[in-house]
């Protein structure tokens, strides 16, 4: 039996912690006792019905989380009971490109999620997780920090002596952050709390920007750096969007990624081709990019961030916590 976190209608009240029967062990199926999971902000957006209005409902939530292997099926090669595993958050995008389905691969949405303490998963669904990490640590890395390893790495191709920009101080955001550093980069940071700034200081950011005393950080940004930053890790959206075009240097990166900011602004094409801003969209990634994340993270003693976690029974806590923004870092579920 397992306990899972399922949504049956949009909103908190639509939540319920239920006991299901596990299904049969197939042949390419891996039997996974979780330990912990992690909250993105997706999460949210899917439980109000922003995410995905046509969610196929009772759904298990949630696409991050790590474990040990119970059990595998008679055809798994790549694991064996004991193992320690984490999910991804595409269950089939190994390497390359995005593929063009990849919405219809992502963990707590089309596919069954992982807020559950058992699951029956496809033995491609998961990726073996080092020892040095914790499985709190591990859960913390299949969306938001393999989407900041992509957006910077992968697609960004960072390099050492580079300026960063970085927007809030939220799961994506803070792993941004610590990837940045390992590479050398100078990071300015921005977040509406001077609290979490401190904290980012202690985590090696540069230059703190607070974007609420400071509301046209993009002057700032423009003041520290001369010419504009190389990289911007764009979380922010339409409402921050025009700003973060304006604080990138001429032939930098943006890299969109989020959607958190109030719309209500239209975005001006011009600054982009007469700068020649690299617009980059950014879908989380693949096993390919979470393997690499994984050996930097061991190389460079990268410690994912744990803001709090709750116990399961206590999910709706968790979500508001998130949803209110106290965080600095990532908000988990302990499913022990
Ligand atoms: N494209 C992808 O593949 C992908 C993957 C992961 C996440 N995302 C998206 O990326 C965003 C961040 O996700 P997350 O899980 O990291 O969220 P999160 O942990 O909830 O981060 C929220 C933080 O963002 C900051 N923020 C909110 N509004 C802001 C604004 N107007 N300007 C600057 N910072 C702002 C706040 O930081 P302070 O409290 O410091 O102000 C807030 O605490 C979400 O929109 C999510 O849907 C996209």
């Amino acid at each position: 039996m397992s306990q899972a976190l399922r949504l049956h209608a949009f909103g908190y009240d639509g939540l319920r912690l239920e006991e299901l029967t596990l299904p049969q062990l197939g042949p390419n199926d891996v039997h996974v006792r979780f330990h912990a999971a992690s909250l993105n902000y997706r999460d949210i957006m899917t439980v109000h019905g922003f995410y995905n209005p046509k969610l196929a409902m009772p759904r298990i939530l949630g696409s991050d989380a790590a474990g040990e292997v119970v059990a595998v099926g008679s055809s798994v090669t790549r694991f064996q009971p004991g193992d320690r595993v984490a999910s991804l958050f595409f269950d089939r995008w190994h390497e390359g490109e995005v593929p063009q389905d990849a919405a219809h691969m992502a963990l707590g949405d089309f596919v069954e999620g992982v807020f559950a303490t058992e699951r029956i998963m496809p033995e491609h669904g998961l990726i073996a997780i080092p020892d040095s990490l914790s499985f709190e640590q591990a859960a913390a890395l299949p969306c938001a920090g393999v989407t900041a390893w992509n957006a910077l790495v992968e697609k960004g191709h960072l390099r050492a002596g580079e300026t960063v920009l970085i927007l809030g101080t939220g799961g994506v955001s803070i792993f941004a952050l610590q990837i940045a550093k390992a590479h050398g980069a100078r990071v300015l940071l921005t977040s509406s709390s001077d609290e979490k700034l401190a904290l980012g200081k202690s985590l090696g950011a540069d230059e703190l920007i607070n974007y609420r005393t400071t509301p046209e950080w993009q002057n700032e940004v423009l003041r520290l750096t001369g010419t504009g930053v190389d990289h911007v890790v764009e979380v922010g959206g339409a409402g921050t969007l025009p700003r973060s075009l304006q604080a990138v240097r001429s032939g930098g990166h943006v890299h969109l990624i989020g959607v958190l900011s109030e719309p209500g602004h239209t975005v001006d094409p011009i600054p982009v081709l007469m700068k020649s801003i690299h617009l980059n969209g950014v879908f989380v990634g693949s096993r390919g990019m979470f393997e690499r994340l994984l050996a930097a993270v061991v190389t460079n003693k990268i410690t994912p961030v744990v803001d709090k976690s709750f116990p399961l029974q206590q999910y709706r806590e968790a979500f508001e916590h998130m949803q209110t923004g106290r965080h600095f870092g990532k908000v988990l579920l302990s499913l022990k």
